[in-house]
């Protein structure tokens, strides 16, 4: 192996100490992928109300205690713990500044379901620590990796402020995207609290954006790497003007510094053989006891156990991403089927208002769980027959990944990464690993759906389809040496 790389991989959400969605589960598995090829990866995180310094057993640094960190024009005492990961050697620092991140939400407040007002000075804030961290351990990594609008002004920080000379010019970046849609968008006064040199928000700045400022839009031009979370997805971006979300301009000038790879799969996790939130475990070879699982949920739901008749879910941020709009018009036909149906989401107001409007009037076959409940996730994957998401679009998805693992076969629209990881089993017959529909329309939700359950009738074709959607290995362990390639490429240049 080529010499062991140093990298500090910047987040704003990491299992199992804080999440709102797939990149949670990312920055754990990822992490812990370039680990095992005898990397040194340390995380920097913020330390939100929920984690717990005794559970994690999070452990105050001498070193790390009253940083002082640039914040406008003033300097604020910022302390910063630490702790490993369960399990692993992977260091994990906490940025600890109660005043911002010590609150029950990551970015939007539980009681508005609206944004942070000053998530802008927050997430400053926490990348500027990133920096004070590094200085005061000495510790200076080949490669900076940060993750979405959150993180992205560690690129330009980086080369205009902390590494244009000094032990961190030598440093790199790599920024993935995990979702072009959040933007980090403020208004122009904010833009005070980014610690950039004014010419970033002038005209034609790297951070101007349709007169407000943009985090992402910062980091998208200084990034010496950019990285998104499938093939496709990395295509659309660039093409697609709804997907690039404004991106794409920039993402096409820099097309060459630009990969999609796609996200792997924490099978010690998301697992039915060793899954420990589930009832009873199964492998492709022992099928059957899935069934014990279908019983279990059924149970949950309230809903009478028919082992025939199957029983489809969904686990979602309640979202317009998400294709709520193509599934609420959907639903009202898709429930007169026979078939039992378990949502958990949680997001915005009107999609659970109506959500819960729908489970009133078909109580005998749809549950909906308005919260966000880690166990009833693993659930849900163990004990359903089929796994519905009609994304608009998906950069790349777990779920779909996990329940192709979990044999509860996927019906996905055909986009981003649903696209790179589902085959359609109409399609192709020898295969196929579930249902995929291209349009973005509710009819075509329905036909995929009427597809799928005339399919489910044929137990004997049903269970090879299930046999091979478990079959599937999307394990990090080829896009993680994607990553590691970058990093050495990055190491490499001057
Ligand atoms: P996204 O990151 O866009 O939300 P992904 O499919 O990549 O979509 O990842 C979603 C992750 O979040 C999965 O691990 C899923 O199980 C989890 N998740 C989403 N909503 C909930 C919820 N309400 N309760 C528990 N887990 C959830
Ligand atoms: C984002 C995307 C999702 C992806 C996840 C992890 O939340 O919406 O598609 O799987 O990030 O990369």
């Amino acid at each position: 192996m080529a010499s062991p790389l140093n990298i500090l991989f910047a987040v704003s959400e990491a299992v199992p100490y804080a999440k709102t969605g797939g990149l949670a589960d990312v920055a754990f598995s990822l992490t812990h992928a370039i680990k095992e090829y005898g990397h040194e990866i340390r995380m920097i995180l913020p330390k939100y109300g929920m984690i717990r310094d005794r559970q994690y057993t999070l452990r105050d640094v001498i070193r790390l205690r009253d940083l002082e960190v640039p914040l406008g024009d003033q300097k604020v005492l910022v302390n910063v713990k630490s702790a490993f990961y369960p399990g692993s050697k992977i260091q994990v620092y906490f940025v600890d500044y109660p005043p911002y991140f010590g609150r029950p939400g990551l970015y939007v407040d539980p009681k508005t379901g609206k944004d942070y007002e000053d998530n802008a000075e927050r997430f400053a804030l926490f990348c500027h620590t990133a920096f004070a961290v590094l200085e005061r351990l000495h510790w200076y990594p080949d490669v900076i990796h940060c993750n979405d609008w959150q993180t992205a002004l560690i690129p330009p920080l980086l080369k205009e402020v902390y590494g244009k000379e000094g032990p961190l010019a030598k440093t790199k970046t790599l920024l993935t995207v995990h979702n072009f849609a959040y933007q980090g968008v403020f208004p122009k006064e904010k833009f005070r609290y980014t610690g950039l040199p004014a010419h970033f928000a002038e005209e034609d700045g790297a951070a101007a954006y349709y007169g407000k400022i943009s985090y992402l839009k910062a980091g998208l031009e200084y990034a010496d790497v950019i990285t998104t979370v499938s093939p496709t997805y990395a295509r659309q971006a660039q093409e697609d003007p709804e997907i690039g979300a404004g991106m794409q301009e920039i993402l096409r000038r820099r097309a060459q510094d630009f990969y999609g790879i796609l996200n792997g799969v924490d099978y010690s996790t998301w697992d039915p053989s060793s899954d420990k939130e589930i009832p009873v475990n199964y492998t492709f070879r022992s099928i059957d006891r899935k069934m014990e699982n279908k019983k279990f949920l059924l149970e949950f739901c309230n809903m009478p156990f028919e082992p025939e008749i199957p029983f489809v879910g969904t686990i979602s941020r309640l979202v317009v991403q998400k294709g709520f709009d193509i599934l609420l018009e959907a639903l009202p036909v898709i429930l007169e089927k026979d078939l039992r149906y378990i949502i958990l989401g949680v997001g915005d107001k009107e999609i659970e208002k109506k959500l819960k409007s729908l489970q009133q009037r078909f109580p005998e076959k749809l549950f909906v769980h308005i919260g966000f409940d880690e166990r009833l996730a693993h659930l849900i994957e163990a004990g359903c027959d089929l796994f519905l998401m009609p994304s608009r679009y998906e950069p790349c998805g777990l779920n779909q990944l996990y329940s192709l693992r979990y044999g509860t076969i996927p019906i996905v629209r055909g986009t981003g990464g649903l696209l790179d990881t589902v085959v359609d089993v109409d399609e192709n017959p020898q295969k196929g690993t579930g249902f995929v529909f291209k349009k973005y329309d509710a009819k075509e939700l329905v036909q995929t759906v009427e597809r799928a359950l005339k399919w489910y009738q044929d137990r004997a074709s049903w269970r090879k389809l299930v046999v091979r959607a478990m079959k599937q290995d999307f394990s990090w362990k080829n896009s993680a040496k994607e990553y590691i390639r970058l990093y050495q490429q990055l190491a490499k240049m001057k």
